[in-house]
């Protein structure tokens, strides 16, 4: 392609997310593709941008260097400077001086010059052409102060030169090398200035995502870590209030042969892809694509004679793998089992990825995510779930099979801007108490009452916003549900890390329900009401239902009313305080209000942000018991009796004492175990002691596995007996006792054990 009698790469203008982006197509180009590094390219760039407008620049040939907005605002005014000069036609012969006064002698000289320094020179190294006008300048003042008094000298030409000057000064390039060039006593090789200004991003070609590295000078890093092979950093910026996190992964920023390599791999293996009926098995046969890659890898090298090492080879093969595969560059996100969700907003391509960081709140990423790889995503979660997605069912919720990760996808035209993402990770292992004690989700006491209160079948209710903790908060209770009892999870989308909690030991069986959200007409799940009549029919179970939303609240609370549920049955529900569930089970849900009493305990979560913080911490702020004589409103009727409330002033969760001795709960549950009231507090005191002491080993040893599910439930298990054993042989429980004999345990055995394992580890 020829522009102004130049050859240019073939070029286009691509609309992504709202900005012009201009692909340069440099792969026929003999010159480098670097706008920092090779004069003719920065030509080639700025002709192009003389030609068309652009936002962003991304010179392509076997890997992609993309220029930012203000990097290509910075060539465009130059390239905007230059036509402007050729238009006005600032060498012509009447710029050049006065012929009446001077003659005409010098003027060959100067058109020289000026053509040199405003065509020429700007096109290809616009600083050099600065520096070049400021020597000629010097140049003409010197002659003109020396010719002044002759009267020989016209300011015609010196005029010209400053207006030359004014036009490239107002350019942001040549401001930025004025600052630096004004430090410096020596003027410098002009490349390093580009290499400053101009330092690009490279990536592989068939990877659209770019990642944003701007202003990292400003940073504060907080934090640094790895996750898998791509460097993840979390930093703080000073202006503004969420977090930033970048990821850095390998494919960014390989050398030139290994861009190379890749992208002749890619090629290959696009090839045999699979079919779209195996891709629901594409996560088991990572590994086998993978090790296909490393040979195709391997016979691409050895073609082209590029010698690499085994570990490269597999990293290579990783990467491919990632991009065919794989989720992309999500993956590396997805990986980051730190984080809680990633949003991925429309319209696509705009702005930076979202995500949720367990440490550090909402954060925005580096990644700018392209609608290629949305649609990309979006065909492989069609083939991975079976089902649609179009404008007729714009939603699609499901499970990723091989990331713990539950994806909504919605579209058109319910999402006005286009498709859009939310993930939500799911954590691995159970939350344990002692893990929310440790985070100040709940204080000890809390810990141990309501662990009594699953230890004596009450039904509970969990509830609280969106992502404050509910899920995570029941999870936690299920583990303190003795390990012989049978356990019936019933969910739509599946969280409760029941696979887990199976090899440790617990008895529970999964039920999945149809989502609620989808709206696909092809679900071959069971509805939740069917489900949980199924469930009900399993036999006696402690019954635990991930979500009440609708329905099936009607079939659970009859079931409890007539104590055909199980014994113990626990469920979360979206609601911010005891009335509020009340309000929706009722009101909402049509459940009678005879029914409703069938509740015991409501446990209420939310996210609270303390004065002048802009972080948010979950805390449980209510435990309150459903008590059972009252009529049409409980609030009225003082029925929704508190055990204990939060105080934020002082950031703890304070029991109610002059409402237990109303609790009918205690009353109850002491009359059929035989306990007083002083013995029930002293088995919670007891119980949220030793959870405590476990938090306090914990810190003191460094250890983080002690609170997980596997260690704190033998932990607790371990309670349990040495107290059943006391009650054995003395007839009665004498609390300190128990735990004393506990904590010896922990030190000379768990504790002990969990410390070898450590340092083994290392
Ligand atoms: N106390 C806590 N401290 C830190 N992180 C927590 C805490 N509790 C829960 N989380 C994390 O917060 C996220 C949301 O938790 P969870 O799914 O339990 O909330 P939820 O209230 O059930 O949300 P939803 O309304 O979507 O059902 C999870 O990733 C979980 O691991
Ligand atoms: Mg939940």
């Amino acid at each position: 392609m020829k522009i102004g009698g130049f050859e240019v790469g073939p070029y286009i203008v691509k609309e992504k997310g709202g900005k012009r982006h201009l692909l340069v197509d440099c792969r026929d180009c003999i010159y480098g593709t670097s706008v920092a590094d090779d004069k003719a390219c920065r030509n080639h760039v700025l002709r192009i941008l003389q030609e068309v407008e652009a936002d962003l620049i991304v010179l392509a040939e076997v890997y992609e260097r993309v220029y930012e907005e203000k990097q290509t605002k910075m060539l465009a005014e130059i390239a905007a400077v230059g036509q402007k000069f050729e238009v006005e036609s600032i060498w012509s012969y009447s710029h050049l001086g006065d012929v009446k006064i001077e003659g005409e002698v010098k003027f060959g000289e100067r058109h020289d010059a000026i053509v040199s320094i405003a065509h020429e020179l700007l096109m290809f190294d616009p600083i050099a052409a600065y520096i070049r006008l400021l020597q000629e300048m010097r140049r003409e003042k010197q002659l003109y102060a020396a010719e002044k008094d002759s009267g020989k000298h016209a300011t015609v030409y010196l005029k010209t030169l400053l207006y030359t000057k004014k036009m490239l000064e107002s350019t942001e390039l040549i401001q930025r090398a004025r600052e630096i060039l004004s430090k410096l006593d020596e003027v410098p090789e002009t490349g390093e200035l580009y290499r400053t200004f101009f330092e690009a991003q490279v990536k592989p070609s068939f990877i659209g995502s770019r990642l944003l590295f701007d202003e990292m000078e400003k940073l504060e890093l907080l934090d640094e870590y790895m996750v898998k092979d791509s460097q993840v950093q979390v930093f703080k910026h000073p202006n503004k209030p969420e977090r930033l996190y970048f990821i850095n992964p390998p494919e960014y920023s390989l050398p030139p042969e290994k861009y190379f390599v890749l992208s002749k791999t890619r090629e290959v293996v696009a090839t045999y892809r699979p079919g779209r009926t195996s891709l629901s098995t594409i996560a088991k046969s990572r590994k086998y694509f993978e090790r296909v890659y490393q040979s195709t890898i391997r016979d691409i090298c050895s073609e082209n004679r590029i010698h690499l090492g085994k570990d490269e080879i597999v990293e290579l093969s990783q990467i491919v793998a990632r991009y065919t595969v794989g989720y992309g560059i999500l993956e590396i996100l997805l990986s980051d089992r730190n984080l809680t969700d990633i949003y991925v907003d429309s319209p696509i391509g705009q702005k930076q990825l979202y995500v949720v960081h367990s440490e550090y709140g909402q954060c925005q990423t580096n990644v700018i995510y392209t609608d290629d790889e949305a649609s990309s995503m979006v065909s492989k979660m069609r083939a991975m779930s079976g089902r649609p997605f179009d404008e007729a069912h714009p939603v699609l919720d499901f499970d990723l099979p091989d990331l713990e990760t539950r994806v909504a996808a919605i579209g058109k035209p319910l999402a006005p801007d286009g498709t859009a993402f939310a993930f939500r990770l799911h954590k691995v292992t159970p939350w344990t108490l002692p893990q929310f004690i440790d985070a100040h989700f709940l204080p000890p006491l809390a810990a141990g009452l309501l662990s009594f209160f699953v230890d004596n079948q009450a039904t509970m209710l969990v509830t609280g916003s969106r992502g404050s903790g509910k899920t995570s908060l029941m999870t936690a209770l299920i583990l303190e549900i003795l390990q012989n009892a049978r356990i019936i999870v019933q969910e739509d989308t599946l969280e409760i890390p029941v696979p887990y909690m199976k090899n440790i030991g617990f008895n529970i069986q999964r039920l999945k329900t149809r989502s609620p959200i989808g709206v696909s007409k092809t679900e071959s799940e069971v509805s939740p009401e069917e489900s949980l009549r199924t469930a009900l029919r399993l036999g006696d179970s402690a019954l635990i239902l991930g979500e009440v939303r609708s329905k099936e609240a009607k079939v659970l609370y009859e079931a409890m009313r007539v104590g055909a549920a199980g014994n113990i049955v626990m469920g979360t529900i979206h609601g911010d305080s005891a009335y509020s569930v009340w309000d929706r089970v009722v009101n909402d849900l049509d459940v009678p209000n005879t029914s409703f009493k069938a509740t015991d305990i409501v446990v209420v979560a939310r996210p609270i942000r303390f004065s002048g913080s802009l972080r948010s911490h979950r805390r449980v702020v209510q435990i309150t018991e459903v008590k059972k004589h009252w009529t049409t409103d409980p609030d009225q009727e003082n029925a929704l009796l508190d055990l204990m409330l939060y105080n934020a002033k002082k950031d703890d969760l304070e029991l109610q004492e002059d409402n237990l001795k109303e609790s009918e709960l205690f009353s109850k549950i002491s009359s059929f175990s035989g306990l007083t009231m002083e013995q029930m507090w002293q088995n919670i005191r007891m119980n949220g002691l030793a959870k405590n002491y476990l938090v306090e080993m914990k810190n003191k040893h460094n250890i983080p596995m002690l609170l997980e599910s596997e260690n704190s439930v033998i932990a607790n298990n371990k309670l349990m007996l040495i107290k059943e054993n006391q009650l054995e042989e003395h007839g009665e429980v004498d609390y300190e006792t128990v735990l004393g004999e506990w904590k010896n345990w922990m030190n000379t055995y768990l504790l002990k054990r969990l410390l070898k394992v450590q340092k083994a580890g290392k």
